[in-house]
């Protein structure tokens, strides 16, 4: 077992898609085990049991009362996020929860304060932060390989079709591109100009397009810093791109090759040098990384991940609040 890694029983809240992606990352984290699974459907959540075996509780309190759960992974539709979240801080278990952390500025306002009061940990499941890809991205910045960053630009754009009652369009599950992949873009850009010392965007542009049900499906997007960075992204569910990100310096690009959020293959270009493409394929699936930086925060008594901290999933959280309000998304439950 590597030294940072300790053994952690998880119970699932939400077993649906994504779902099974973490129980099957967690088989390969040493000493990690689901023990507990919650969902809607009794029928579904008892077929994600029989695959990945679990106990399957009918109530979300039961799941947070049983012995054998030590951390939650809350992988609901964004709607359902805070709700669970909340009960989980409540009854003392740490809380590892699907991007975007909740749905609006208000809800990630009152977990955080929670998570604080409490004094138990909660980090957004921001997996690609803690990818090979991106964590070699962070390393070339930091050691000044492209110089200043002065330019992030990417898309994030995939053809979805229309469906009024999925979780992706309907405005009671808190729909809308910004909300379900827009946040890898947003917090890219804020974990890479932070990390030359800028804080948050001062200011930004958004123009977009809405679904049939009211609800983002195309937004292209300018964010500007006070040193002079900007971010530049195309969002949506209604056509292809190249689903890359570039990351402009002084001296150079580096490229998160596509796509950029579940990157294996990054490329740095230093003007006038040859350029070097490193290929960091996942050890499994990917969610790996961001399981394993959560369970040593845990087992160190940590309230939250470094890498992560809740003061930038809040500031991303106020900043989609904003751009949802230009755009005239607004949910019912707001
Ligand atoms: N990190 C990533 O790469 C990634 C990728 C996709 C999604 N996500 C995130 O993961 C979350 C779930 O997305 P998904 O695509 O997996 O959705 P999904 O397939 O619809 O699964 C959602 C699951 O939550 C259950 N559920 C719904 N309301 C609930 C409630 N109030 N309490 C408990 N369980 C509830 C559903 O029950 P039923 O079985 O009865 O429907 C279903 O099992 C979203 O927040 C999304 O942003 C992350």
């Amino acid at each position: 077992m590597s030294p940072h890694v300790t053994p952690l029983r998880w119970g699932l809240v939400g077993p649906g898609t994504i779902a099974r992606r973490f129980a099957d990352a967690l088989t390969v984290v040493p000493g990690a085990r689901l023990t507990a699974v919650y969902g809607g459907r009794p029928s579904h959540a008892e077929a994600f049991a029989a695959h990945w075996p679990a106990t399957v509780h009918h109530e979300l309190a039961a799941l947070l009362a049983d012995p054998q759960v030590d951390a939650v992974y809350v992988a609901t539709p964004h709607s359902a996020h805070a709700e669970a979240i909340a009960a989980a801080l409540d009854a003392g278990k740490p809380v590892l929860c699907e991007k975007p952390l909740v749905a609006t500025a208000a809800q990630a306002r009152a977990v955080v304060a929670l998570a604080g009061e409490r004094r138990v940990f909660l980090m957004e499941a921001l997996w690609s932060r803690f990818l090979p890809s991106w964590q070699q991205l962070r390393a070339w910045i930091e050691a000044g390989e492209i110089g200043t960053v002065h330019t992030v630009q990417g898309t994030f754009c995939l053809r979805l079709p229309f469906d009024p009652a999925s979780r992706l369009f309907a405005p009671a599950l808190a729909g809308g591109a910004l909300l379900d992949i827009g946040v890898y873009a947003l917090s890219l850009a804020q974990w890479v100009i932070q990390a030359q010392g800028s804080g948050e965007p001062e200011g930004f542009d958004v123009a977009g397009r809405l679904a049939p049900t009211g609800v983002d499906l195309h937004l292209a997007t300018q964010l500007r810093w006070a040193g002079g960075a900007v971010a530049q992204f195309v969002i949506g569910f209604d056509g292809a791109a190249d689903n890359a990100c570039r990351i402009h310096g002084q001296r150079g690009t580096i490229t998160l090759q596509p796509n950029f959020w579940e990157c294996t293959r990054v490329t740095l270009q230093r003007r006038g040098e040859p350029e070097q493409t490193l290929e960091l394929p996942f050890r499994h699936n990917g969610f790996e990384y961001q399981i394993e930086a959560a369970t040593a925060c845990i087992a160190a008594g940590q309230m939250e991940n470094a890498a992560m901290p809740l003061a930038q999933t809040l500031a991303v959280a106020e900043l989609s609040d904003a751009m949802r309000q230009r755009l005239g998304v607004r949910y019912p439950f707001e």
